[in-house]
């Protein structure tokens, strides 16, 4: 062999070489490399639907960040505002769909089990209805109301949070704006209404403090009112807006067999845990409470920058310990959704004192899973985990 053939052969051999490499090694690495990451919604698929309340932003897809989280880890969404009467409904008779269309596609593009949140609620009502004094009236605009709107998405949002929040933390029923002009009735009246708008959609009673033993009472004669004049109720939603000491899961336990007992299904409607000083001991998500002579006080606003890992701790242990009592119960248990994606949206920064920084969620302020997240993915770990698509880069 001359040097040069020598030579040309060795050039080839190492072409064939760098060929092969070229050829084998992106392959391999495709099979190392898990084709889909371990998410919420995947792993706990077989106990109930996990998600997330979305806000404007989300809804009308400019939050990239949040968007990514939100298809990856979630199956289940809840609109935060876009829903509530004060924005669908401004002014009487005049109804503006453009964010909530665009919430219902949003669901259904990213195949969700949609949420409608909330059709008779006190709070975030437009001004019009505040001078509505007349029974005849006040049924007249719950009828248009609930008809316009279940109507429109029907077939399409898969539960309504009905009624919200009608009950007073001893389990009477709240003197609201409803209540005052039409009676008890219009509990029963707004769930026939929905009902007859979407026979298939889920019907949900929803409220904060449903843990409390009276208010658990109350809930159980309101249900079992609809009950016994034979209308529809599918489910109690319990809003979970939480603390790192409270409720008791003994407290929340109890609820979830008082409501499954009577035949219907236990929604986790808006979980959060707050991080932040309550000296005030209020309790639940009471919106018009504002305790404004604590503003800008820091001994109420301890974690500024990040939270400290003996508090990111004590928040991973507790959801951990909620998840565990939902997972005991997950045969009476059809959703968990998250009050808001991530920390830095959550209203917990807003309420009840505003400009606090609070770090409710499972994902931080840049969109991160938190040590919450391992320990309430790690419940579900020894189980075979249900793997997700990987987020596109
Ligand atoms: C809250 C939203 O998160 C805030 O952005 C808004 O300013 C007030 O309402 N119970 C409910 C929710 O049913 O609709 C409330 O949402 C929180 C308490």
């Amino acid at each position: 062999m001359t040097n040069t053939f020598k030579a040309l052969t060795l050039f080839s051999v190492l072409l064939l070489f760098l060929h092969s490499c070229k050829e084998t090694k992106p392959d391999k690495l495709v099979e190392e490399v898990p084709k889909e990451l371990p998410s919420l919604k995947g792993s706990f698929a077989n106990s109930f639907y996990i998600g997330a309340a979305i806000n404007e932003h989300q809804i009308i897809e400019t939050d990239d960040k949040g968007i990514e989280v939100i298809d990856r880890e979630f199956n289940t969404l809840t609109p935060e505002n876009n829903m509530k009467w004060m924005y669908l409904q401004p002014v009487a008779g005049t109804f503006d769909f453009e964010f909530a269309d665009k919430y219902v596609a949003l669901g259904e593009k990213m195949d969700m089990f949609v949420v409608g949140h909330t059709l008779v609620w006190h709070s975030q009502l437009p001004d019009f209805m505040h001078s509505v004094k007349d029974s005849a009236a006040m049924a007249a605009q719950i009828k248009n109301h609930i008809n316009t709107v279940v109507s429109r998405y029907k077939g399409k949002i898969h539960a309504w949070d009905v009624v919200n929040e009608a009950l007073n933390e001893d389990g009477s029923l709240r003197a609201s704006l409803f209540q005052q002009v039409l009676g008890d009735e219009y509990v029963e009246y707004a769930f026939q209404l929905a009902a007859e708008a979407d026979p298939e959609a889920e019907l949900i009673y929803n409220d904060y403090n449903l843990w409390k033993p009276e208010k658990r009472a109350g809930v159980v004669r309101l249900v079992k009112r609809l009950q016994a004049k034979g209308i529809k109720i599918d489910g109690v939603g319990m809003q979970a807006h939480w603390s790192l000491v409270g409720p008791t899961l003994e407290d929340i336990e109890n609820s979830i067999i008082a409501y499954s007992e009577l035949g219907v299904k236990v929604h986790f409607t808006e979980l959060d845990v707050t991080a932040l000083p309550n000296p005030w001991d209020a309790e639940g998500a009471e919106v018009s409470q504002n305790y404004e002579e604590y503003e800008g006080d820091e001994t109420m606003d301890p974690y500024r920058g990040d939270l400290p890992d003996s508090v990111q701790m004590q928040l991973a242990k507790r959801y951990q310990e909620l998840f565990k009592l939902f997972l005991k119960h997950e045969d009476k248990i059809d959703r968990v959704t998250f009050w808001g994606v991530n920390d830095g949206g959550s209203w917990l920064n807003g309420w009840p004192i505003k400009g606090r920084t609070n770090h409710p969620l499972l994902f931080d302020r840049d969109f991160e899973p938190k040590k919450a997240y391992s320990e309430v993915m790690a419940l579900k770990m020894k189980d075979k985990v249900t793997y997700n698509k990987i987020p596109s880069e």
